[in-house]
C-alpha cells in the first residue's frame, strides 16, 4: 500500500511544487511507482512536467470519472494526476458535501495500492482542498524557506495539522529549501530549526538558480542539469526520504541501447576519496539519474561523478 504524504505549507513560494517534482522523479528513478497529485489550481506540477493532461483532478472529484482515466504517465514510474484552473470551480462544490474533508481519499482510494508513494502537492493556504490533503495523507512533509516569516508559518502549519488530524497529526520531515549557506542568517535559522525540530529537520536544498528554470523546460532537474546543487541535493533528499520510509532502490530494468552506437560506460573513477577531504570522515554515497554522489554526513561536503551516459 502506498505512503500517502502530503507537501504542505501554509505559505506560498517555499518550494512544495519544486519539492513534489524532484522527489516524485527521484524515487521514481530509484525504481519506486511514485503518483503525484495536484490539488493546487495554479497547475504547476503538469507544467513543471511537460505534460498536456485531458482530463484533470476536478474530472474526479465532481464530474465522478474514475480517477484511473484521470492519471497519466509523466515519466517511467511516475504518474500524475493533474489539476488547472477548473479546480477553483470544484472547492464551493466539495465544501457543499457532508464528507467535505474525505472526498479526496475516498477518489484515490482505488489506486493508491498501486503505488509506493503518493505525494499530494498543495496550495500556499486551507483551502477545502488543502484540508483534504492532509486528512487522506500519512505524513506530512513540509518545504521551508530558510527565513524567519516561513520558519513562524510552520508553527502555524503544525496548529492546523493537529486541529484536523487529531493528536496523532504531526510534520515528519522539515525541508529547508533555497538555503544560501553564504547568508549569516540563513545558517542561524537552519541550526535554531535543527534545535527545535530534531532529526525532522531533513539536509537543506541550497538555493540554485537551474531548479528555477527547469520547470520552464518541462523537465525535473535530472533532466535538465543532473551536475547542478539543486540535482545532488534532491538527490540526496531522495536518499533520506527512501530511508526513513524504509524504501529499498528497486534494480531497474537495463537501458535500451542508444542509437546509433553504444553510449559508452564510464566506470567511477577509482580516483574517488573515500574519506573527506575537509574533516577525513569516511564518504557515504548514492547514485540517481546515472551519477554517483560522495558525501560526508559530517561536514555536508559533496562530490559527484557520471556513472553512465543517459540518452
Ligand atoms: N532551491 C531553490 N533555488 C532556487 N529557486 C527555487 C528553489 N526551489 C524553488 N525555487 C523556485 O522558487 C519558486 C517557488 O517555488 P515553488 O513553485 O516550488 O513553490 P511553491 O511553494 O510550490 O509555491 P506556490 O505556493 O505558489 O505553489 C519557483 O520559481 C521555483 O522554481
Ligand atoms: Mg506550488
Amino acid at each position: 500500500m502506498a505512503r500517502v504524504v502530503a507537501v504542505a505549507n501554509l505559505k506560498g513560494g517555499i518550494g512544495k511544487t519544486t519539492t513534489v517534482v524532484n522527489v516524485g522523479a527521484g524515487l521514481a528513478l530509484k525504481g519506486a511507482r511514485v503518483l503525484l497529485v495536484d490539488t493546487d489550481a495554479q497547475g504547476n506540477l503538469a507544467m513543471a512536467l511537460g505534460v498536456h493532461p485531458r482530463r484533470t483532478l476536478y474530472d474526479a472529484l465532481v464530474d465522478g470519472v474514475p480517477v484511473e482515466r484521470c492519471i497519466i504517465e509523466a515519466r517511467p514510474g511516475l504518474d500524475l494526476l493533474p489539476a488547472d484552473a477548473t479546480l477553483l470551480g470544484a472547492q464551493p462544490i466539495i465544501a457543499r458535501r457532508p464528507d467535505w474533508s474525505r472526498v479526496l481519499a475516498q477518489a484515490l482510494q482505488p489506486v493508491t495500492g498501486s503505488y509506493d508513494f503518493v505525494l499530494i502537492d498543495s496550495a500556499g493556504s486551507l483551502t477545502p482542498l488543502n484540508v483534504n490533503a492532509l486528512v487522506c495523507a500519512h505524513d506530512v512533509i513540509a518545504p521551508t524557506t530558510v527565513e524567519h516569516f516561513s520558519v513562524k508559518s510552520l508553527e502555524l502549519l503544525m496548529a492546523q495539522i493537529g486541529r484536523i488530524k487529531g493528536g496523532a497529526g504531526h510534520v515528519r520531515m522539515i525541508i529547508p529549501t533555497m538555503y544560501d549557506p553564504r547568508v549569516r542568517q540563513s545558517g542561524e535559522l537552519l541550526a535554531m530549526l535543527r534545535d527545535r525540530y530534531g532529526d525532522r529537520v531533513t539536509p537543506p536544498v541550497r538555493v540554485n538558480v537551474r531548479l528555477s528554470e527547469a520547470p520552464a523546460q518541462g523537465k525535473t532537474i535530472y533532466e535538465y542539469d543532473p551536475r547542478s546543487r539543486g540535482a545532488i541535493d534532491y538527490a540526496l533528499l531522495v536518499e533520506h526520504i527512501s530511508r526513513a520510509f524504509g524504501f529499498a532502490a528497486r534494480p531497474q530494468p537495463p537501458a535500451p541501447p542508444p542509437d546509433p552506437a553504444p553510449a559508452p560506460y564510464r566506470p567511477v573513477s577509482t580516483a574517488a576519496p573515500e574519506t573527506c577531504p575537509h574533516c577525513g570522515k569516511a564518504l557515504q554515497h548514492t547514485s540517481l539519474a546515472g551519477y554517483r554522489i560522495s558525501y560526508c554526513a559530517q561536514c555536508r561536503y559533496k562530490k559527484q561523478e557520471l556513472v553512465r551516459d543517459r540518452q
